[in-house]
């Protein structure tokens, strides 16, 4: 009498086992089509069906070993079996296929660049001011990085960024335009004026699959995504595409605004991501005479950090509060994001300092070879 699959449960199984790399093939045994099933139960048991690509693999015990601790190391597993089988000889010519054609080189093993999904749980909070204006100061640190406008529905990226060329395409690359030191890529460039873009799940997981395989970014210390507000297919497509990407969640210190934004970030636990931090924006207004004026209330950044620690149970820190800067929304306007045309104002100072504690932090290396052998 085996106990009732638990669907919560299979779906984090899921995720975790997407941390765990074939050992000579080096990539997400997920992506491989590696596994056959998994599946968690409600009494806390586990049945994960491997398939090896020849039947005897050298490293099956390294495979079953690593596959026991992702699956166990699941708040709600106890135990795991694994089988083991060996795929047919079509499964093994599709993983062929696969490992020849192109691949997202973020998820490639060896890659240092940090990936960092900028989230809110509701719209207009300043998540593309935010993703533009820290892309920007990171830029001007010397870092090399990216912008993928991930918002495909409501891209912004471009005119904040002052971008009006299109792409360049040699052959089947993509080249990203650069302004201000860094590289952009969005729909935005390939939509003709101001059309909109009508595209469901499977289309825009498709663009962003393209923006990640045929857009040569080059080595990138950072790679930041201007996400869509909320918690829809675009966020799943983002944790499917790039596993190892953090979240930085953005809320005003509104106490209603933090509440929302606590489920695009609670969204974490489920595909697995890690959440860098929060930010609070619009935290204050200065008044010509010096005082502050906080029109959305306060404290909602400090307030979500604290939700979000406990509830995925980390150390999820508030990284700064930007006070509201007229200059701020027309820099935007202008295409020249404030940090660049007013670098000395204090929302500037404030997102330069969030920047800094975003890429001084460790990268954490979980899922890099070490290459160390043990004596
Ligand atoms: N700190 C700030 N001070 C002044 N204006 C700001 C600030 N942050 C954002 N804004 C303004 O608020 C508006 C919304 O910002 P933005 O478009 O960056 O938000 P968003 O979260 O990306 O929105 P959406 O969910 O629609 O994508 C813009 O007009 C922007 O200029
Ligand atoms: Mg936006």
């Amino acid at each position: 009498m085996t106990s009732p699959a638990n669907p919560d449960l299979t779906r984090r199984l899921n995720a975790a086992l997407a941390h765990v790399q074939d050992p000579e093939l080096r990539r997400p045994i997920t992506d491989l089509g590696m596994v056959a099933d998994a599946t968690a139960y409600d009494d806390g048991t586990a049945a994960v069906d491997v398939l090896l690509t020849i039947a005897g693999c050298p490293l099956r015990n390294t495979i079953v070993d690593d596959v026991t601790r992702a699956a166990t190391a699941v708040d709600g597993i106890d135990s795991v079996d694994v089988t083991l089988d060996v795929m047919t000889p079509e499964q093994r010519k599709a993983l062929k296929d696969q490992l020849t054609s192109r691949t997202v080189p973020f998820t490639q093993p060896n890659s240092l660049t940090r990936i960092i999904g900028v989230a809110s749980g509701k719209g207009g909070v300043g998540k593309s001011s935010l993703t533009v204006n820290l892309a920007c100061s990171m830029a001007a640190e010397g870092l090399r990085v990216g912008i993928v406008d991930a918002d495909v529905h409501g891209f912004s990226v471009p005119s904040l960024m002052g971008i009006t060329q299109a792409p360049t395409r040699v052959d089947e690359m993509i080249l990203p335009p650069v302004a201000h030191g860094v590289k952009v890529i969005s729909i935005g460039m390939f939509v003709e004026g101001n059309q909109p873009v009508v595209w469901r799940g499977p289309m825009l997981h498709r663009a962003l699959e393209q923006f990640l395989t045929d857009v040569h970014f080059g080595d990138l210390d950072v790679l930041l995504l201007d996400l869509p507000p909320g918690t829809g297919d675009i966020a799943i497509s983002v944790s499917q595409l790039l596993p190892e990407s953090g979240l930085l969640v953005v809320t005003t210190p509104q106490s209603a605004a933090a509440e929302v934004a606590e489920r695009a970030g609670a969204v974490a636990s489920t595909t697995g991501q890690k959440v860098v931090g929060v930010v609070e924006n619009m935290s204050w207004l200065e008044l010509p005479d010096g005082s502050r004026m906080e029109p959305f209330g306060s404290g909602g950044g400090a307030l979500l950090a604290g939700r979000l620690s406990e509830g995925l149970d980390a150390d999820v820190p508030l990284l700064g509060s930007v006070p509201m800067e007229p200059r701020l929304r027309e820099g935007g306007d202008a295409g020249t994001p404030l940090v660049v045309s007013d670098p000395e104002s204090a929302a500037a100072q404030e997102i330069a300092a969030i920047a800094r504690r975003l890429t001084h932090t460790p990268r954490g290396l979980a899922g890099m070879p070490l290459n160390v052998t043990p004596s």
